[in-house]
């Protein structure tokens, strides 16, 4: 078995699959920024893929059809769990709006989240994918999601802050008032590097006493992609140390 990385051109991500398919490719993980091209390019989309409109697996099935799912939202609760955080009846605050939130709302609340506060900076962002989870969530269940302005952020107590912002590129982090931090057992950043970022640096300073990068849900989402290809959930742990050394 060989996995690769392949660079392809930011506009054409279509030749690329169809060049590696040629060449005998039978799945790939989709980075940024092609995870909507893949979407547009798949035959067949998994629930996840449909709800987060973005592809981060690609393989083609027994029929010849190709199939796009996205383990990101998967990848991400298997992070908070090896994390040891309790998500069942929690209350999550997400700060950002992009595909990274879109991805990982459902999966949260099928993890048995209890209340999602999706804060931004731009509202109408955060409230359109609070309207697209709230149609598709069974209102059986007592599940919050909710939309907020960062300046705004409803007061509750939240377990975990997740930033799913782009703003630690940046070496920034979304201006949120520190009383949100007060009942939080970790501080999540779906970015990671060789430094803490900013969000995380604050964070810490803030008080809350554990706080994570997202290498973690990269190694997990990449297991569970290998999962779908090869039907073995490989060990994260190993991984995630080797690379957390090679970063250092
Ligand atoms: P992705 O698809 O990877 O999530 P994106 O669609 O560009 O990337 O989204 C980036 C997110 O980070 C957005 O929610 C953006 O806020 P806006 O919707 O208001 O643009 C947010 N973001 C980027 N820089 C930020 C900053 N300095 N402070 C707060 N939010 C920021």
């Amino acid at each position: 078995m060989q996995y690769e990385a392949i660079l392809a051109p930011v506009d054409n991500f279509a030749d690329s699959w169809r060049e590696f398919v040629a060449a005998g490719g039978k799945g790939a993980n989709i980075t940024v920024p092609f995870k909507q091209q893949a979407y547009q390019l798949a035959e067949q989309l998994s629930d996840q893929a449909k709800q987060a409109q973005a592809v981060n697996t690609l393989y083609i099935d027994k029929y010849g059809k190709l199939c796009g799912d996205n383990t990101d939202g998967i990848g991400l609760v298997m992070d908070l769990r090896r994390l040891q955080q309790k998500l069942a009846a929690s209350t999550v605050l997400i700060l950002g709006a992009g595909g990274a939130t879109r991805g990982v709302i459902a999966p949260l609340l099928q993890a048995g989240v209890a209340n999602i506060v999706i804060a931004n900076r731009t509202l109408s962002k955060a409230q359109a994918i609070a309207d697209m989870i709230n149609q598709t969530v069974n209102k059986e269940v007592k599940q919050q999601v909710q939309a907020a302005d960062l300046a705004q952020i409803p007061d509750l107590a939240y377990n975990i802050v997740i930033n799913a912002t782009s703003s630690g590129l940046m070496g920034e982090r979304p201006l949120i008032a520190e009383k949100h931090l007060q009942h939080c057992l970790l501080a999540y950043d779906m970015l990671y590097g060789a430094e803490p970022t900013t969000f995380l640096r604050w964070a810490k300073q803030s008080g809350v006493p554990l706080q994570a990068d997202g290498l973690g849900m990269l190694v997990a989402q990449a297991a569970e992609s290998f999962y779908i290809w090869r039907g073995k959930r490989p060990e994260v742990e190993p991984v995630l140390s080797m690379l957390s050394e090679q970063l250092a």
